[in-house]
């Protein structure tokens, strides 16, 4: 880097002297023939050339291309560097032998062995079923004893220092070409592509603290709004756990009266100055009930984590949660960056406002709403004290109607594949709860049965500037079937009647 500023300073100062370039040019031609005769003894001498290769390169170019010439020369400048994928990332999870059982089958939805790294650390030893477990989640190890700790929150458990020096555990295990350490809990799921898109935003090299905050107003208040909640998932880049490695264990004794982990971690942070980098698709989701109004109305970011999904309703209806959550790989794979993503549109024949959540659900509204107003998650769920208060989250929500003609037609995804005629994906909804009677004169969203929504991957959609994919509705041509396509918004589309 430094050696290219200075080749460019030197380039300013020679322009403004004409004698100089005068000078220059004459030099240029007492050095252009010494290289005529140079190649004439080169071709003559065929010997080894090693030693004058780097004479050849200023001779034969003008000063501008010897600039560029020393510059991929460089080695070693961060952003030439190659990508962040997913062998530079190394995942910490947190777990306790006593849930293992259960939250086990979320870190399966989600780890794939033979590309990620990472360590589930337990309490104490669990019986593992040799072959099933060992070949589809990471290696288990034990966390060091942490009873030489002060831990003196009454309603807090001491687990939590153990869980917060995971960070520095995974660190001294020295792993090689490690970017970032992902920390989670064992009921974190994370969508791998959509972490890796959003890590690869940032310079590794440097020091950074990546996560989200809660969806409770009142945790945020209690904890901190600078803190990144561990169950959404957070990540730490290297050198920051480095830093953080030294310094942890002096700086957890300094607050045994802090509740969890994360907030250990953010305390430490605070002492290093470093600022939690807010990337809104980590969710915690201190919610209770369904999760539904947060999931069809995601912020414009990709989803990167879900959590408390034991807390939770499925997210599918009439299935099992970890049954519900293996819906969503389908569309994960056909085009992780577009899921979850919102799209509004109006179906203006029959005046119906249409919220797409691609690969999750559709909703049909009768009447027109503004985007605005869609944009906002329906309070479907409660707050983190069970009660449904709509000052109780960071973010607006929109009340859910009363109105039984105002209640949404929801179609959930039921499959969805690769069409390789049209090079789109095509995905499927179909209702499975029915609608209260209304006597509006408006036709009637439950003609439709199923809703076929086509799209094109996308998996550029974050390297451009956030904004959601338009939808239109297309002439169907079987009764009974909604069409949707979702893409890019072409010029001066907007949401609009
Ligand atoms: C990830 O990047 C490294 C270079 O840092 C490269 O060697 C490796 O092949 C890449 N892996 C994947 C899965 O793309
Ligand atoms: C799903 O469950 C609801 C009640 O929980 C029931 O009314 C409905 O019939 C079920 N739907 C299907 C498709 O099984
Ligand atoms: C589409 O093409 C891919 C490979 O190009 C193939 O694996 C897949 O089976 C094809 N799908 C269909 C439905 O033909
Ligand atoms: C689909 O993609 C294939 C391969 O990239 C290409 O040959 C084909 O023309 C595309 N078809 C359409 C309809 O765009």
């Amino acid at each position: 880097m430094s050696t290219m500023k200075n080749s460019f300073k030197d380039q300013e100062q020679f322009h403004p002297s004409w004698s100089f370039s005068k000078l220059m040019a004459f030099f240029f031609l007492l050095i252009s023939i010494s290289y005529l005769f140079y190649s004439l003894r080169f071709l003559t001498h065929s010997h080894d050339c090693d030693q004058n290769q780097n004479f050849n390169i200023p001779i034969t170019t003008t000063t501008t291309t010897h600039i560029s010439k020393q510059e991929s020369l460089e080695p070693s400048n961060p952003f030439e560097e190659e990508k962040t994928n997913i062998s530079h990332l190394v995942f910490g999870i947190g777990a306790s032998a006593k849930l293992w059982k259960q939250r086990k089958e979320y870190i399966k939805l989600w780890w794939r062995p033979n590309e990620m790294r990472g360590v589930v650390w337990l309490d104490q030893k669990v019986k593992t079923q040799v072959g099933e477990d060992e070949d589809s989640l990471p290696q288990l190890r034990i966390s060091e004893d942490t009873s030489k700790f002060k831990y003196k929150n009454p309603k807090g458990h001491r687990s939590a220092i153990r869980i917060s020096r995971i960070v520095s555990e995974t660190l001294r295990l020295g792993m090689k070409g490690v970017r970032w350490f992902v920390m989670g809990d064992d009921d974190t799921v994370f969508v791998t592509e959509n972490l890796v898109k959003v890590l690869q935003k940032y310079d590794h090299n440097e020091f950074y603290y990546i996560g989200s905050s809660s969806e409770s107003h009142l945790q945020n208040i209690y904890f901190s709004y600078n803190m990144a909640y561990g169950g959404g998932g957070f990540a730490i880049s290297y050198p920051l756990a480095l830093a953080l490695e030294k310094m942890q264990d002096r700086c957890i004794q300094r607050y045994p009266g802090l509740y969890g982990s994360d907030d250990r971690i953010q305390a430490c942070m605070a002492e290093l100055g470093v600022p939690l980098t807010k990337e809104k698709g980590f969710h915690q989701f201190d919610v209770y009930g369904n999760l539904f109004g947060l999931l069809a109305a995601h912020p414009v970011t990709p989803l990167v984590s879900l959590h408390h999904l034991d807390v939770v309703e499925p997210i599918f209806p009439n299935v099992s949660r970890v049954q519900a959550l293996k819906r969503l790989n389908g569309p994960m794979k056909l085009d992780p960056t577009g899921l979850m993503q919102q799209s509004i549109c109006y179906d203006k024949t029959r005046t119906w406002t249409i919220s797409v959540s691609w690969g999750y659900a559709v909703q049909i509204f009768r009447g027109i709403f503004s985007a605005r107003e869609m944009e906002m998650p329906a309070r479907t769920f409660l707050n983190w004290y069970k009660r449904a208060d709509y000052t109780a989250y960071p973010f607006n929500t929109r009340p859910v109607s009363r109105n039984v003609c105002q209640k949404p037609f929801v179609y959930f995804l039921k499959n969805a594949m690769y069409d390789n005629d049209t090079n789109q994906t095509s995905s499927q909804y179909i209702r499975v709860q029915q609608n209260p009677d209304c006597k509006w004169k408006m036709e009637d969203p439950a003609q439709i049965k199923l809703v076929q929504v086509h799209k094109k991957p996308d998996p550029q959609l974050w390297d451009k500037s956030p904004r959601r994919n338009c939808c239109r509705v297309q002439h169907a041509k079987r009764k009974g079937v909604l069409v949707i396509d979702v893409g890019e918004c072409k010029e001066d589309e907007v949401v609009e009647l």
